[in-house]
């Protein structure tokens, strides 16, 4: 149901042309927001919100959070960031300052506009954990040098930004520690697994699974972890998270191979390459805090999610 006039907003997104930004903005739209999209267009594509070029209430603006932006808005979800390890290696320099200087830049403008904001933080924060399932309480266990690190540690700078602009500056912010997310619009060529397995099947190659695939992982759709996000900020101005986001239900790497090979129907086999340096062995959230403080858990299983996302891929070959 769209909102009343009274209650709509002007809502900024970065990273708003990526994956989740894109399908953020289709919701916020549609609960009758204004959307200001701003993608510097380093991993997002037009192509993801090209259905929105005539709505009157989206606009577009090329723009590198790097580097401060001056816009009068309600609300800010910062999620520009490249988000897999092939974008994010690819230039691991301008990775850690667009979580850091595109942090302080939002937020700057957050204090200037005395506005809620949101960060789209990760579960990479964690690093390879030594306890299981994770819980917000738990601090990680992150390499700093690695190759990994540009991500892992600039979004724990990130979130350390927000909670210093939250205690000095009193801004009401929301950190969202995002789980591995699936879903139509995932960037073909990210090196993810989902998307990898997918485009694999699809193509009838060789399924490459790093280490003998008894590593687990949780999955959740974009639908469900968008409802998160608008939740989680319209929640009340004492709850600032950090607050996990994801679909708890593990699955190793190898019955994710399975699943997809079966319902692409695809005559690929399974083929085992060495583990990355890095690489968690597990990974699942423990969503009690949503599920107490947001009300909020996942609705889509992995067999209800896969088939949309593999008839998006379809789409682009
Ligand atoms: N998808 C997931 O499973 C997942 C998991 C954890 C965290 N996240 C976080 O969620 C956010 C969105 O991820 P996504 O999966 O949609 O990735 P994505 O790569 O599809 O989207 C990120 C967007 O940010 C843009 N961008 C990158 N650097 C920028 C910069 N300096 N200035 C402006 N725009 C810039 C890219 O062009 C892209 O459109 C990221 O911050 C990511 O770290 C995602």
């Amino acid at each position: 149901m769209p909102r009343l006039y009274d209650s709509r907003k002007r809502i900024l997104v970065t990273g708003g042309a990526g994956f989740l930004g894109s399908h953020l903005i289709d919701r916020l739209l549609e609960l009758g927001h204004e959307v200001l999209c701003t993608d510097n267009l380093f991993t997002g594509t037009k192509r993801n919100i090209d259905h929105l070029h005539n709505h009157s209430r989206f606009e577009f603006m090329r723009h590198d959070i790097t580097f401060p932006l001056f816009v009068e808005v309600d609300e800010i979800y910062n999620l520009a960031c490249p988000a897999s390890p092939i974008h994010y290696q690819h230039d691991p320099v301008q990775t850690t300052k667009t979580s850091v200087h595109g942090a302080i830049n939002m937020l700057g403008l957050a204090k200037r506009l005395r506005c809620r904001i949101f960060q789209a933080s990760t579960s990479e924060v964690y690093g390879d954990p030594s306890v299981h399932p994770q819980t917000e309480s738990y601090w990680g266990n992150v390499n700093p040098i690695g190759p990994r690190s540009c991500y892992d540690e600039g979004k724990r700078c990130a979130e350390t930004l927000f909670f210093d602009y939250h205690r000095q500056h009193g801004l009401e912010v929301k950190v969202a520690r995002i789980f591995n997310t699936y879903g139509p619009r995932m960037h073909p060529r990210d090196g993810r697994v989902v998307s990898n397995f997918i485009v694999q099947a699809l193509k009838g190659e060789p399924i490459t699974i790093y280490g003998d695939g008894s590593q687990t992982r949780s999955f959740c759709y974009v639908d469900d972890l968008v409802e998160g996000f608008v939740r989680l900020m319209d929640s009340p101005a004492d709850f600032t998270g950090p607050v996990n986001l994801g679909n708890p239900t593990e699955f190793t790497i190898r019955e994710l191979a399975e699943m997809v090979v079966k319902l692409v129907k695809s005559r690929s086999k399974l083929e085992f390459r060495p583990l990355p340096a890095d690489d968690p062995k597990q990974r699942r959230p423990d969503i009690t805090l949503a599920k107490t403080r947001l009300d909020w858990s996942p609705t889509v299983t992995l067999d209800k999610g896969l088939p949309t996302t593999i008839e998006y891929f379809k789409g682009l070959a």
